[in-house]
């Protein structure tokens, strides 16, 4: 397709990360330009975070799905069931692509709903509907096509995971940090589908049909959630080294048959899965001739998900040959530039001094000099060359004081060979 007319159905928090989306597509990297044709939702008079009024307005979402105004049908009501089953079907007949984050959906029907796209010789995409903003269904389809995968785990609810991860860090009950999380809008309402582990089997189901070739068949997914975890067990298992997690498992037996699974497990604290902590989201996969890849980022929240979605958008567009940077004649053009010596960060600043009195005294005051201030400062003993190795993690500064501060430290008298500095990342995300 080279020109995108979109029907949205579902204006909440996806449906209006998506219209943000469109509305700012300059600023992205799509291989064509984006329109709205028409949008739908319950209630037309909501008031929403973005404007819709400039959009024709459907009443119903099986007759948006059907429009001949669209070709891609975005479904982003949710549910398994009902209205949101019922459109995608109509959109697919009607020879639509559709677009949707609904993992209940396809969880529940994909089998079907795949059947009723190949059919009508259209795309039924979904990178959404698993872990949000982690690009892991167009991975493990697309990129990963040439690995024979054994095993895909992964932590696929943020709300099982900011739960588990809170109560041990604030020592607080269960029923506590879950009210503090819907407080928090990090959980629903009614949260029984997250804390139960009902939502990440949804997604756990849809991986491991795409890893192992499998009929989705969701009866077949063994499930358990969170919400029997107590304190206790979370603290017993941290003395003994260990972290609690909602994991979710697709494996191959020795039969060649698909294990599909979602359960609490206990795992080192070291392990890669052990270490995600907050609502964020992670995907590992297993198998030959690669070894492993893990990928992590946030599985929910509004921009997140339609980054997603609009992921799939882009997947849409079929020029003849792809821009092999993906570069589209409509962009604009960006130059590469050395980055502004203006950047600040703190700095690691290791330097070997002679071992003589005052040496710290002038790094100090070549540094201050500089406008660079200490923050820590560690000093070893001299080695058998007689100098003695320091390092300093620096207030933050700008790379041109730093730049300034570290040809001051080279011209030292005191200083042996050269120093060496290195930015500290920030890490508070
Ligand atoms: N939120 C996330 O972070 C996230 C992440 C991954 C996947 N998803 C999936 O994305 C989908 C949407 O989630 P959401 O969080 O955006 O849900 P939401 O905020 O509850 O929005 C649902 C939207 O659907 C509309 N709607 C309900 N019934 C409808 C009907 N019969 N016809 C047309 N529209 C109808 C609602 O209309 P009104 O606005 O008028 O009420 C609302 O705009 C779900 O499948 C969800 O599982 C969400």
């Amino acid at each position: 397709m080279t020109s995108l007319k979109l029907g949205i159905a579902g204006l909440g928090h996806v449906g209006c990360g998506l219209v943000d989306l469109v509305q700012k597509q300059e600023s992205l990297r799509l291989p064509g330009k984006v329109e709205i044709a028409g949008v739908t939702a319950r209630n037309r008079n909501r008031n929403r975070p973005v404007s819709t009024d400039q959009y024709e307005w459907f009443d119903d979402a099986t007759r948006l799905a059907e429009d001949d105004s669209i070709n891609v049908f975005v479904e982003l009501i949710g549910g398994s069931d009902g209205p949101a089953k019922v459109a995608v079907e109509t959109a697919l007949k009607s020879g639509k692509a559709v677009i949707t984050a609904n993992k209940a959906l396809i969880a529940m029907h994909g089998q079907e709903l795949a059947e009723l796209a190949r059919e009508n010789g259209v795309d039924l995409l979904f990178e959404a509907s698993v872990a949000g903003g982690v690009p892991v269904v167009r991975v493990l389809r697309d990129s990963l096509a040439g690995v024979e995968v054994k095993r895909v785990t992964g932590i696929l609810n943020g709300t099982c995971n900011f739960l588990a991860s809170e109560m041990l860090a604030s020592r607080r009950p269960y029923d506590v940090v879950l009210a503090e999380a819907q407080r928090l809008g990090y959980a629903e309402a009614d949260p029984t589908l997250d804390v139960s582990g009902m939502d990440a089997a949804h997604k756990a189901a849809i991986l491991a049909a795409i890893a192992f070739s499998a009929d989705l068949d969701f009866s077949k997914v063994a499930v358990r959630g969170v919400d029997g975890v107590e304190l206790l067990d979370l603290d017993l298992a941290d003395r003994l080294g260990l972290r609690i997690k909602l994991i979710a498992e697709g494996k191959i037996t020795k039969d060649d048959e698909v294990v599909c699974r979602v359960e609490p497990l206990a795992m080192p604290t070291g392990h890669p899965l052990a270490r995600v902590n907050g609502s964020l989201n992670m995907v590992r996969v297993e198998g030959e001739p690669l070894g492993a890849v893990t990928l992590t980022g946030p599985g929910a929240g509004p921009g997140p998900t339609a980054s997603a979605v609009m992921g799939d958008v882009a997947k849409l567009f079929n020029p003849i040959a792809r821009p092999a940077f993906g570069r589209a004649e409509h962009h604009g053009i960006r130059k590469f530039v050395f980055a502004d010596t203006d950047e600040r960060s703190a700095f690691f600043l290791r330097v070997r001094l002679a071992d003589r009195a005052g040496a710290l005294a002038e790094l100090t005051e070549a540094l201050a000099e500089s406008g660079v201030s200490v923050d820590k400062l560690l000093q070893d003993s001299a080695d058998e060359n007689g100098a003695a190795p320091v390092a300093i993690v620096t207030h933050t500064c700008s790379r041109r004081e730093m730049n300034d501060a570290s040809e001051r430290v080279r011209e030292l008298e005191s200083s042996v060979g050269q120093p060496q500095i290195m930015a500290i990342e920030d890490s508070t995300d």
